[in-house]
């Protein structure tokens, strides 16, 4: 293996040892198979290839200081895999394959797990895909269910520290009762135009706003959006964004550590009155926002060049609990030995 600096290696694609994968034919499931290829053979008229049957999930595991690795709520991850399978006519993973093919994936490259300190982990990509043929308009008859694994660092490269998001209103990543709530492959790639010139302009993400009325916030291009004022945890509620499982449970927190929480429809003037502001999610876990420049209206809603106090308490105390620093509470973690 070679020497990795643990410390930089930042958010992209590594290689490691295995991936593990299962099939669905003939009506059925079968068992699951470790391969160490990175390649798939695939027909060219899979579904996945032609009309986007294809979802993903993305969680992290995270080696404590006692050297065991934690999981992050696991169970969560395999149902949102469920629902977007729903979403899309795809065959659903049943829940069991989906947490052994975790464990095991994680398990055979154990090497991989970042050390404790690092402020890496080890990210986990299940994939579901329409293998079977097909011309016409329709759901595959086959499919292949894979999870493989990577040491990463943040994926915003200034990690806790914040960055600038911007709003375009000539973009939308997800129509209003579309796909948006799924975590399918077409509404990123629906996200890389608007992306591309964020990033090219200095931001580090879109926030978009609902593609209806362009009224609310709904999330940013790789993460859910939350504010803080007068002691409450404020977050949009819409039909066309992720249910964030890191919002979900940066709700808990910020209930637990005495703030309220409010999830309902957020205005884009709403901007202008938070204390704080931030990006949540697996891979960005909390980024903080320093500022939100509405590019169209030439507004620009500034929090500062430091975190906040309560995005702090929620960063620290959500990391806390995945290296197994803080006590599991709500019993998020599956510990591997
Ligand atoms: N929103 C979008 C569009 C995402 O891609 C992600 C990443 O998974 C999130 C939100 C955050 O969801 P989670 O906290 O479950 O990772
Ligand atoms: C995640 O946070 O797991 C994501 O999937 C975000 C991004 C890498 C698409």
């Amino acid at each position: 293996m070679e020497n990795i600096d643990w410390k930089n290696i930042g958010f992209g694609y590594k290689k490691t040892e295995y991936n593990v994968r299962c099939y669905y034919r003939d009506g059925q499931w079968g068992e699951l198979e470790v391969s160490s290829s990175e390649m798939i053979p695939i027909h060219m008229a899979a579904t996945t290839l032609h009309y986007g049957q294809e979802a993903f999930e993305g969680l992290k595991a995270f080696k404590g200081p006692d050297g065991k690795v934690r999981i992050f709520r696991l169970e969560e991850n395999g149902k949102r895999l469920q629902s977007s399978s729903d979403g899309i006519m795809m065959e659903r993973v049943p829940l069991d394959i989906f947490k052994n093919a975790i464990i095991k994936a994680v398990e055979l490259n154990s090497k991989w797990v970042p050390p404790y300190g690092s402020g890496a982990s080890l990210y986990i990509r299940p994939l579901l895909i329409g293998t079977g043929p097909q011309i016409g308009v329709k759901p595959a008859d086959e499919y292949l269910f894979m999870v493989f694994v990577m040491p990463v660092g943040p994926y915003f490269k200034e990690g806790f520290k914040p960055t600038d998001y911007v709003i375009y209103r000539h973009f939308d990543r997800a129509a209003p009762q579309g796909t948006g709530k799924y975590k399918v492959g077409g509404n990123y790639a629906a996200s890389l135009v608007a992306g591309h010139k964020a990033h090219a302009e200095g931001y580090s993400a879109v926030l978009y706003l609902d593609s209806r009325e362009k009224k609310y916030i709904d999330e940013c291009g790789p993460a859910n959006f939350f504010g803080i004022k007068d002691n409450k945890f404020i977050t949009p509620e819409s039909d066309s964004i992720l249910p964030s499982i890191t919002n979900k449970s940066l709700q808990q927190i910020a209930t637990d550590l005495g703030l309220e929480v409010e999830r309902r429809r957020v205005a884009v003037e709403e901007l202008a009155t938070f204390e704080e502001a931030g990006a949540c999610g697996t891979a960005a876990v909390i980024s903080p926002i320093r500022k939100i420049v509405d590019a169209d209206e030439n507004l620009e809603y500034v929090y500062g060049d430091d975190p906040g106090k309560w995005s702090l308490k929620l960063y620290e105390t959500l990391q806390g609990i995945q290296y197994g620093t803080i006590e599991d509470k709500h019993n998020w973690n599956t510990v591997i030995e």
